[in-house]
């Protein structure tokens, strides 16, 4: 199975801290899994504009490609403006409808303020969703707070939901697959 992380964030790295952790966690669950994070920070993705995917340069390509290589995914999304990043949704934007049909698709947002916690269920889901995604029931919010000053995940209930979402994920694939 290939799970492919992806962090939707251009500005900080929690986002990626947190998906790197679930990727983490499914590998030592089974590491059979092959793992890979997809950081937007580290690529130039362009904006759509209507083309084949052919037309765009190789940033935008290797990005699209990875994402559907993978059998299974974490979505890792900052929370901004009660909503996800445009980077985020620029990338989902390139995908073609059916992009996440038969694979599990893991939510991980973080944010400023506990009061966003269900923007995952507003804002994020109808568009997996709408992909073909199958959703684990569990996602995982990481307030800013979940984090020490050395930028490492420091709440155990945090910990234990990532533990949570990625053996739910593995666990919904191999259905899916019939394995
Ligand atoms: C432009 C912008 C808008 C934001 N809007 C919100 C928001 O509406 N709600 C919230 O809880 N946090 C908001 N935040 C805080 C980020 O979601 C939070 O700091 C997150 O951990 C950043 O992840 P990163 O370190 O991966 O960039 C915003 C941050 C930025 C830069």
């Amino acid at each position: 199975m290939k799970l492919v992380g992806i962090s939707g964030s251009l500005v900080g790295t929690k986002t990626a801290k947190a998906v790197y952790e679930v990727l983490a966690a499914a590998k030592s669950a089974d590491p059979s899994i092959e793992t890979e994070l997809i950081d937007l920070k580290e690529f130039e993705v362009e904006f759509v504009k209507g083309t084949p995917l052919s037309y765009y340069k190789d940033d935008t390509i290797k990005v699209v490609k990875t994402v559907l290589s993978a059998d299974a995914l974490v979505i890792g999304s900052p929370i901004y403006q009660a909503s996800i990043p445009g980077a985020l949704k620029n990338l989902f934007d390139h995908l073609p409808v059916d992009a996440f049909k038969g694979k599990v698709t893991g939510i991980v947002m973080t944010g400023g303020t506990d009061k966003h916690f269900l923007v995952a269920e507003h804002q994020l889901k109808s568009i997996l969703s709408y992909l073909k995604g199958l959703i684990p029931t569990t996602n995982v919010f990481v307030h800013n707070d979940d984090f020490n000053q050395d930028n490492e995940l420091a709440s155990s209930e945090v910990s234990a939901r990532i533990k949570s979402l990625a053996s739910e994920l593995i666990a919904l694939q191999k259905g899916y697959a019939g394995k």
